[in-house]
């Protein structure tokens, strides 16, 4: 029986052969013009999309949301709840890049007039980008997008089953867009938020936050600074109480400010959660990199020559020892394509031709091969000496 399936199988793949032998030679040698399959990714992936602002309202005190329709009319793109959109904008003569968590989840984007939506806190005077968004953007303005980057998202072949997601400030957003999905029925797992926040008016998207808890999603403030009146937790997101909301088997997500990181790892450890049940959401480009292991401080000051190529066109522009190549090249007016600026996605992927860089470890992404051939990821790399780098032209 076996030999004869077998067999059946052998016969039936040559005359798959033959067919797709005579397919090629009997097709016309001009492309399809309709490929549904390639229309289907189109639509799910459609590369660089234009997006319109429809509506901006206050998420908190200090922050706002901003919502987006296509300007083409269709549905949003596929993307993953937890990831982000980059958005390009022109001020000046430059165009500059920004990455921004969805707070919308993707049920949303696939209404029928499907949108998206970022949640940006005012800046303590070091983001002008999320300045102008909250001082500047309105209704009617068109910005070019790329929508659903990033790794942040749940993976139920990866991930336990109940995830307990640990955010400070703005960094609730990744995981409001994941407790929206959960409570449409389309995300299947049990989340667990615990919100870090000074003060309760501090708290961003709260209404819509509470709006959705359930028996699947649930949200716990914690406030750190002294509010008297406050009857929820009350302190930072310590061992103990990461325990206290814990199941047995549990995934830990994190998304907050920068000192956040450092010191729920500490946290973590004392809990012995396994490595691979811990993710951390990349959190752009360092705040001070001075702080980084291995920064060396001596440098801090001093301002080198960095010589771009870009084909024929070579540019010499100034560029700081504590901000990263992609700042000196935005500074100077050049172009490089960025989306996580954190070091992980590679996008900004630059030939160092001559010269030294620092590499923050905690965000270089490269892979071997491009270590090894002299690649950085110029959002993560800051200059150590005069340098010469190669980028793609535009
Ligand atoms: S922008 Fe992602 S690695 Fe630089």
């Amino acid at each position: 029986m076996k030999i004869k399936g077998f067999l059946k199988d052998v016969t039936g793949a040559s005359r798959v052969t033959k067919a797709r032998l005579n397919a090629f030679q009997t097709a016309s040698a001009q492309a399809e013009k309709t490929d549904p399959i390639a229309n289907v990714v189109k639509e799910w992936h459609p590369g660089k999309t234009e997006l319109r602002v429809t509506e901006i309202r206050e998420a908190s005190k200090t922050a706002k949301t901003v919502r987006f329709e296509r300007v083409d009319g269709k549905k949003m793109p596929y993307f993953r709840a937890g990831t982000f959109v980059v958005l390009d904008f022109t001020i000046g003569d430059s165009v500059i890049s920004r990455p921004y968590s969805i707070s919308s989840a993707p049920y949303e984007g696939r209404l029928g007039n499907g949108y998206l939506e970022i949640t940006v806190r005012r800046s303590r005077g070091d983001g002008f980008i999320a300045d102008h968004i909250n001082d500047n953007v309105k209704p009617g303005d068109v910005f070019p997008a790329l929508i659903g980057c990033g790794q942040f998202y749940y993976e139920p072949l990866r991930d336990a089953k109940h995830v307990v997601a640990l955010a400070g400030g703005v960094g609730i957003t990744p995981f409001a867009s994941m407790a929206k999905e959960v409570a449409n029925g389309t995300l299947d797992m049990d989340l667990t938020i615990l919100y870090g926040s000074v003060f309760s008016d501090d708290i961003v998207m709260k209404k819509e936050l509470d709006a959705i808890k359930s028996n699947r999603v649930h949200i716990v403030h914690v406030l750190s600074g002294d509010e008297p009146d406050w009857d929820g937790e009350r302190g930072f997101l310590t061992a103990e109480l990461i325990k206290k909301y814990a199941a047995e088997d549990t995934s830990y997500f994190i998304c907050g400010p920068q000192a956040m990181y450092t010191f729920l790892r500490e946290e973590l450890k004392k809990l012995d959660i396994p490595q691979r049940r811990i993710r951390f959401e990349v959190f752009g480009q360092a705040k001070d990199i001075t702080t980084f292991a291995g920064y060396p401080t001596e440098m801090k000051d001093k301002t080198f020559q960095l010589t771009v190529r870009r084909g024929i066109r070579e540019d010499v522009i100034p560029a700081k020892a504590t901000e990263s190549i992609v700042v000196a090249l935005e500074r100077a007016g050049i172009r490089i394509e960025t989306a996580c600026r954190s070091g992980e996605c590679g996008f900004c992927r630059t030939k160092v031709i001559r010269g030294s860089v620092y590499i923050c470890p905690e965000n270089d992404g490269r892979r071997a091969a491009d270590k090894d051939f002299g690649y950085v990821h110029a959002c993560a790399a800051y200059p150590t000496s005069d340098l010469t780098i190669k980028i793609p032209i535009e």
